[in-house]
């Protein structure tokens, strides 16, 4: 596979690139999220003498990232909850591009795109936890599901669907998405792209655990011994950026990092025009003292 056949577009990598060359103290970069590995593949030609890792929690996504980058990346299949584990790697640049890849979308097969009808509704980024789209949909009480469509989905008034969630399993099991269509009553899905969009983040943030996975990198960075580390963080939905921002702005308050980039980093109208997954990517940098 040529870096072209890889599913993913990699955001914001000139902004990483500019940023790192202006601020890194250590040459060990660590992408927490290495996905198909396509910022390491960037930075790695501009960036000499750096040592390299990337970490996943999708152990499959890992395989074509090791034949992309080869031998010469320290490649690690864990949660960067656990990121205290890599500390002593001395690492000078941590990057955590958050959500998911377009690898899960287009060629993962668990779920994750309403556009895939006939696949199961799964969404785990590790096959290794036991909560799947299918389990919250058949077991979640009402007033479960309306919390997370309102609060990871930012949709209003989630009541009616829900109600059609619970009829439906009353007779029939979630399996495969279309089980999903048939409960909310939906024939045509591409004339409720941006509602099923929402629907879909809910359920895989839920599936995921993902604040709570960021909530944990937090807690464990404020542990890092290398007080010149850098962290990048890119996010794409509201209730990452707040956690992060309240962070940030308490670790500055007490005084223990410098906050890089006054203003979020957004994408350029050329990279939102080339790639429009983007569109929604927000990017805050710190350093610590
Ligand atoms: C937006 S993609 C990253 C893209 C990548 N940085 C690149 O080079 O383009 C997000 C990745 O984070 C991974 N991921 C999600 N939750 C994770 C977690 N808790 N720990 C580690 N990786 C995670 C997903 O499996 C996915 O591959």
């Amino acid at each position: 596979m040529t870096s072209n056949k890889y599913d993913h577009r990699s955001v914001l990598k000139n902004e990483i690139l500019e940023n790192i060359r202006k601020h890194a103290e250590i040459n060990v970069f660590c992408d927490c999220t290495v996905g198909e590995g396509g910022h390491i593949e960037f930075l790695k030609d501009k960036l000499d003498n750096w040592t390299f890792i990337g970490i996943d929690r999708d152990k499959k996504i890992l395989k074509r990232t090791k034949e992309r980058l080869g031998d010469s990346i320290l490649l690690f299949n864990d949660s960067y909850a656990n990121i205290r584990r890599y500390f002593d790697k001395d690492i000078g640049v941590f990057l955590l591009d958050l959500g998911l890849s377009m690898y899960h979308i287009k060629s993962s097969e668990r779920g994750f795109s309403w556009q895939m009808p006939e696949e199961p509704l799964d969404m785990r980024f590790s096959t290794n936890t036991k909560k799947t789209a299918a389990y919250i949909l058949n077991n979640y009480p009402q007033k479960d599901l309306n919390r997370i469509f309102e609060e990871y989905g930012d949709i209003i008034n989630p009541e009616k669907i829900t109600k059609s969630i619970i009829l439906f399993r009353k007779k029939n099991k979630f399996k495969i998405i279309k089980d999903l269509f048939d409960a909310i009553a939906i024939e045509e899905p591409s004339h409720f792209r941006k509602f099923l969009s929402k629907l879909f983040q809910a359920l895989r943030i839920e599936v995921n655990n993902e604040l709570e996975q960021l909530r944990s990198f937090l807690q464990n960075m404020d542990g890092i011994k290398n007080k010149s580390a850098l962290f990048m963080f890119i996010s794409y939905h509201s209730g990452e950026d707040k956690i992060l921002k309240n962070t940030i702005r308490e670790l500055k308050i007490q005084s223990k990092i410098v906050i890089i980039n006054k203003h979020v980093i957004k994408p350029s109208y050329k990279e939102i025009k080339a790639n429009k997954a983007a569109r929604s990517a927000k990017m805050r940098i710190i350093k610590y003292l």
